[in-house]
């Protein structure tokens, strides 16, 4: 099969730094269709040959061990072309255009509109004889009106089938065990629910700072950059229904249903179910402004009016300079009916029991359980009973890999429909606007911390957030 990935933006940060490497795992397991080639698109005048030897460099130096071979066959699939995103510039890719070509935009997101349009524009969206497919990339617009905008103008000329939109988390295979995890086991499918949980907390803990993103990072902050989308989906995988059968569609219809059970936050009560902090130190990035007021840290409460969540809160946070790097969906179980184990010890409160599913670095299963400490008297602990998923030999592909592989296949499933996008903009808009308007002081907290103090303030009696 002959086909084109046309990549704009091909000299950028996301196309060297995400897209080639994943291009490269893909060529390795030998997944890419002998026909493919690559045709990178940039403004800048750049002879073949240095593009090749830049994007030679960048593999060795980003892949562990690259193997040569591997990468000179790679390499040879790759052009380089020098062109303005306008349409007549592009019409003169049609010419030599496979009949089945990805317009992937590695763009700037302010980009998008315009690119969109002049790839209709230039006809290059039509699917004559093939495929034509439009991949996206987060942010999609900055709030509701914004990405309905953004939305409408990418259906000037793309049908919805031919939009993919990226959450590079689900590319993660953790993050899509979620679904099997619930979906193959019968044991936990009658617990998951409000008769046996009492809360669920979605943590995507970041060590890292802003990496030389100060200026994009400061008009958007944690909520746009991380919750509207990736907490999201973890939120939607952990709370949805099964699926009647594991097609695209069916999938997004029952992660849509979930936002559209969550609660509506009214804005008076931004204050009682979101919570957003700066790191210290923060307004003194490079390229942040100084009395920013951006968020670098934000957690929010959901409750979701259904039938299986009803009265368990969600609790999602995120935060950038925390205390490790550490992604974890937790679920606490409903305290035991009767103490049994209080005459021995009457200080000690019995734990619940807690399953806990770490995503990230570390790919494993907790179940956190009580047991009858060593000794004579019968005292009690909590143990952990702990299934890693994989071993350090298993093999894998990376999000971004697996998610190429897949828009060469036309598998939507791991792609996000547009209603999806905007149900989650409708739950956060009400934050961003309270946000938007000044007011008080913004909580901070020490880089390397576990996050602000301020974070608790969302609990609901007896919860705590778990330590990270
Ligand atoms: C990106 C955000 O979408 O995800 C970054 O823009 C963040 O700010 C990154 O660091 C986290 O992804 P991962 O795969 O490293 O957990």
């Amino acid at each position: 099969m002959k086909v084109d990935l046309v990549i704009f933006g091909a000299t950028g940060d996301l196309a060297r730094r995400k897209l080639v490497p994943a291009l490269y795992e893909l060529e390795a397991a030998g997944l890419l269709p002998e026909g493919l080639r690559v045709i990178g698109v940039g403004r800048r005048s750049l002879a073949q040959e240095a593009y090749l030897g830049g994007l030679e460099e960048d593999l060795h130096r980003l892949i562990h061990a690259c193997d040569a071979e591997v990468a000179r066959k790679l390499l040879e699939r790759f052009q380089y072309r020098q062109l303005e995103l306008e349409a007549n510039a592009l019409q003169s890719l049609s010419d030599t255009l496979a009949p089945n070509a990805l317009f992937y935009l590695a763009l700037p997101p302010t980009a998008f509109i315009a690119a969109s349009n002049a790839l209709g524009e230039a006809g290059l969206a039509r699917e004559d004889q093939g495929f034509r497919r439009l991949v996206i990339e987060k942010p999609f617009g900055a709030d509701l009106s914004s990405a309905q905008a953004l939305n409408d103008a990418l259906h000037r000329y793309w049908r919805e089938e031919q939009i993919y939109r990226i959450d590079h988390f689900l590319g993660k295979e953790t993050v899509q065990n979620i679904l099997v995890f619930r979906f193959a086991n019968t044991l936990l499918e009658p617990l998951w629910n409000r008769y046996h949980l009492t809360q669920v907390q979605i943590t995507v803990a970041e060590e890292i700072g802003l990496e030389g993103r100060g200026e994009f990072y400061d008009q958007v902050g944690a909520l746009r950059d991380m919750v509207q989308n990736h907490l999201m989906q973890l939120f939607t995988l952990t709370a949805m229904e099964p699926p009647p059968r594991l097609e695209s569609d069916l999938l997004h219809d029952e992660k849509v249903k979930v936002l559209r059970s969550v609660r509506p936050i009214q804005p008076e009560e931004v204050p009682r179910y979101a919570v957003r902090a700066q790191y210290r130190g923060y307004s003194a990035e490079e390229g942040v402004d100084q009395n920013s007021s951006t968020e670098t840290f934000a957690a929010i409460k959901l409750y979701l009016d259904n039938w299986r969540w009803r009265g368990v809160p969600f609790y999602l946070r995120t935060g950038k300079r925390l205390k490790r790097k550490h992604t974890e969906i937790a679920l606490e179980f409903r305290t035991q009916p009767q103490q049994l184990f209080r005459s021995a010890n009457p200080d000690e409160r019995l734990e619940n029991n807690w399953l806990v599913m770490d995503i990230q670095p570390n790919e494993c299963l907790n179940l956190i359980v009580q047991a009858k400490r060593p000794g004579l008297e019968l005292h009690t602990h909590s143990i952990t009973l702990q299934a890693h998923y994989r071993r350090e030999t298993d093999e894998g592909l990376s999000a971004y890999a697996t998610l190429i592989l897949d828009v060469l296949e036309g598998d939507r499933s791991l792609f996000l429909r547009f209603d999806e996008v905007e149900w989650s903009w409708r739950i956060l808009d009400p934050i961003l606007k309270a946000w938007a308007s000044p007011s008080g002081d913004l909580p901070t907290y020490a880089p390397g911390s576990e996050g602000p103090e301020a974070q608790h303030r969302l609990m609901e009696e007896g919860h705590r957030w778990r330590p990270l």
